[in-house]
């Protein structure tokens, strides 16, 4: 049976890649290129650090470790500051009435992020009791597609890799749940998340019901 959902953050409870975006967007600027809209979808699901690589491979850009640790520190730094600004109402669509449903179906929530802003944020849309475990970049060493971080959540509310169910926008992340031996949920596009055992547009109207219509589907 089916007794966690693991969520990851960014793109699938919150919208912050717009965020991210415009935070990267005035780094690159003062380095001296443009970073589009486009560019910035190869930083869904990516950790921090990598973010960066891809994006002085855009500009071209090879700096020192020192250097990079520095840009990486003044970007977070921004995009604290309009996370701070977050409220309830960037919750994306469907995600609140889900975490209530499995809240009283005794269903177990645990967080699955690369951010290590995932508290705050979690903070600051009040979404932070309806999770059991939270698991985020700062508990985890290895970045998706590695399972580390879902592994960790199972563990954490005490459920096996085959009775939990992971809700990702990345392809990483969804490799991450197969890897781990849990059922997917993507949302997003088919054509990117293929790989996953449902795909959804967005949680809008997704049920504990079908939920359990997993459990027919093997476990990877
Ligand atoms: C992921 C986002 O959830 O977290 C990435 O999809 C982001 O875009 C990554 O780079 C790390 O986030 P943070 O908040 O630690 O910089
Ligand atoms: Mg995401």
């Amino acid at each position: 049976p089916i007794k966690a959902c693991l969520f990851d953050l960014d793109g699938v409870l919150v919208d912050t890649a717009k965020y991210h975006y415009i935070a990267w967007r005035q780094l690159a600027q003062e380095l001296g290129f443009t970073f589009t809209e486009e560019d910035n979808e190869r930083l869904k699901g990516v950790s921090r650090m990598a973010s960066l690589d891809i994006l002085l491979s855009i500009g071209g850009l090879e700096l020192t470790e020192e250097e990079k640790l520095r840009l990486a520190e003044s970007k977070n730094e921004r995009y604290v500051e309009y996370i701070s600004g977050m409220d309830a109402s960037e919750i994306l669509p469907g995600a609140l009435e889900l975490l209530q449903a499995l809240r009283s179906q005794g269903i177990k929530v645990a967080l699955g992020s690369a951010s290590k802003n995932a508290m705050s944020i979690l903070d600051h849309t009040g979404l932070t009791p309806y999770f059991d475990a939270i698991v985020d970049g700062n508990k985890t060493v290895s970045a998706k597609p590695d399972p580390e971080v879902f592994l960790l959540g199972a563990k954490e509310v005490g459920v096996l890799p085959e009775e939990a169910v992971v809700f990702e926008d990345a392809e990483a992340g969804i490799e991450a749940a197969r890897r781990a031996g849990m059922r997917s949920v993507g949302i997003g596009s088919a054509d990117q998340l293929g790989q996953a055992d449902l795909v959804l547009s967005s949680l809008s109207g997704f049920s504990v019901k079908q939920l359990k219509e997993l459990e027919h589907l093997p476990a990877p």
